[in-house]
């Protein structure tokens, strides 16, 4: 049975070959650089040349917690230092595109934070960049290298459910927004800063879909302005379905994170450790019930690392396989754009009461 598994732990490998890997200057200090980009780079042996933040006090902490030894005294410095082959940029999306467009004007590669930008509009524009400028540039979707999920898509793959009918995501947490000061007031939250991992990940494995239909909610006394709770269904071809259910104001404390892939030949479930504790959390949880393997009922699947950090380490990797060997992207800016297309159309159905045709 260990045998089996070979192919989708040999997916599931975020290993970064030595002679892929390329200096990296990073833009922000904030908490997911400190948490979770630097943690994964040290498991990676990863070079970082130097970061900068508008807050110089936030970024000379992190880059002496981090053994950084430079902090740029400003974005021009950062780019003019030639050591810097990838830049990593981790700000709130809203102020993410005009940073981006000066890093591809000074052709260095990119990492964008997600969500990339906050509308399709921008998002076109970044792509317009990147080829423009000649430039190889990804977004942090990294939930696209998360252990569980990714083995999940290499099941899919060698067809271990069949034709899959249906792909679910439900999530009933308490989530610190307290963290995000710059998220209290932003009309678009929950989908924009955190379900857009899930969305992502659904397009990952089924594609754009034909239509969605999306409700939100609110709850008296939360900390942010916006929505908290969101229920979105997706249709595709031959009666395939997809759900994502997300409440982030979860009063009886009891946090769960499950998803879940049925096809016409076996089911996948699993669970997002990350979010049990975030952002301590723990491994996720994977098993596959099959009618394609030698095994009886619900077979579990042996992760062994995590959404946070090591995660980070598959887009920063894929990012630097692409640069090296030309292979393509597994989370692309080019591709991210429908990603944000599909974040538009469920806040046109939220506003509307619509569903929306794709
Ligand atoms: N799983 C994930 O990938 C994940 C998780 C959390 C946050 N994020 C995203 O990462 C981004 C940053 O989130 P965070 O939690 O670190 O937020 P944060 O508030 O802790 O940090 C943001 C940092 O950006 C800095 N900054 C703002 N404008 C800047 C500018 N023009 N130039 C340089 N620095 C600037 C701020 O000073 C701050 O230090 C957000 O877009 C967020 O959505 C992604």
């Amino acid at each position: 049975m260990i045998d089996i598994f070979k192919e989708v732990s040999d997916f599931c490998n975020i290993d970064i070959p030595e002679e892929t890997k390329v200096p990296i200057a990073i833009i922000g200090a904030g908490g997911i650089v400190d948490g979770a980009h630097l943690p994964a780079y040290k498991i990676a042996g990863l070079e970082v040349v130097g970061i900068y933040d508008v807050d110089q006090a936030k970024a000379k902490d992190v880059a002496a917690r981090h053994n950084i030894s430079k902090v740029y005294g400003s974005l021009e410095e950062l780019l003019a230092d030639p050591r810097s082959v990838i830049v990593d940029i981790a700000v709130p999306a809203a102020l993410q595109p005009k940073i981006f467009y000066q890093v591809a004007a000074a052709k260095k590669h990119i990492l964008a934070q997600k969500p990339m930008a906050t509308s399709v509009a921008d998002g076109l524009k970044m792509a317009a960049a990147v080829e423009s400028n000649g430039i190889i540039a990804a977004v942090n979707h990294q939930l696209r290298f998360d252990e569980g999920v990714a083995a999940a898509y290499k099941m899919v793959d060698l067809e271990w459910v069949g034709k899959v009918t249906n792909v679910t995501v439900e999530v009933n947490l308490v989530t610190p927004w307290e963290m995000w000061p710059w998220a209290k007031d932003l009309e678009r939250l929950e989908i924009m800063l955190h379900s857009i991992h899930y969305h992502d990940v659904i397009r990952w494995f089924l594609g754009e879909p034909n239509t969605v239909f999306c409700v939100a909610g609110r709850t008296h006394g939360q900390f942010p302005k916006g929505e908290t709770r969101t229920i979105s269904s997706y249709s595709y071809d031959e009666g395939v379905t997809a759900l994502v259910h997300a409440n982030h104001i979860n009063r009886g404390g009891d946090n769960r994170a499950e998803f879940r892939i049925d096809g016409d030949r076996g089911s996948i479930r699993g669970t997002l450790g990350l979010l049990y504790d975030y952002p301590v959390g723990r491994v996720d949880t994977l098993e596959v019930n099959s009618q394609m393997l030698p095994t009886d009922g619900w077979t579990p699947y042996p992760v062994t690392t995590r959404w946070f950090p090591d995660a980070f380490r598959g887009t920063m990797g894929s990012l630097m396989r692409a640069i090296a060997t030309g292979a393509p992207l597994r989370s692309s800016v080019a591709d991210t754009v429908g990603t944000l297309r599909l974040v538009e159309a469920l806040y046109q159905s939220m506003d509307s009461g619509a569903s929306i045709d794709l």
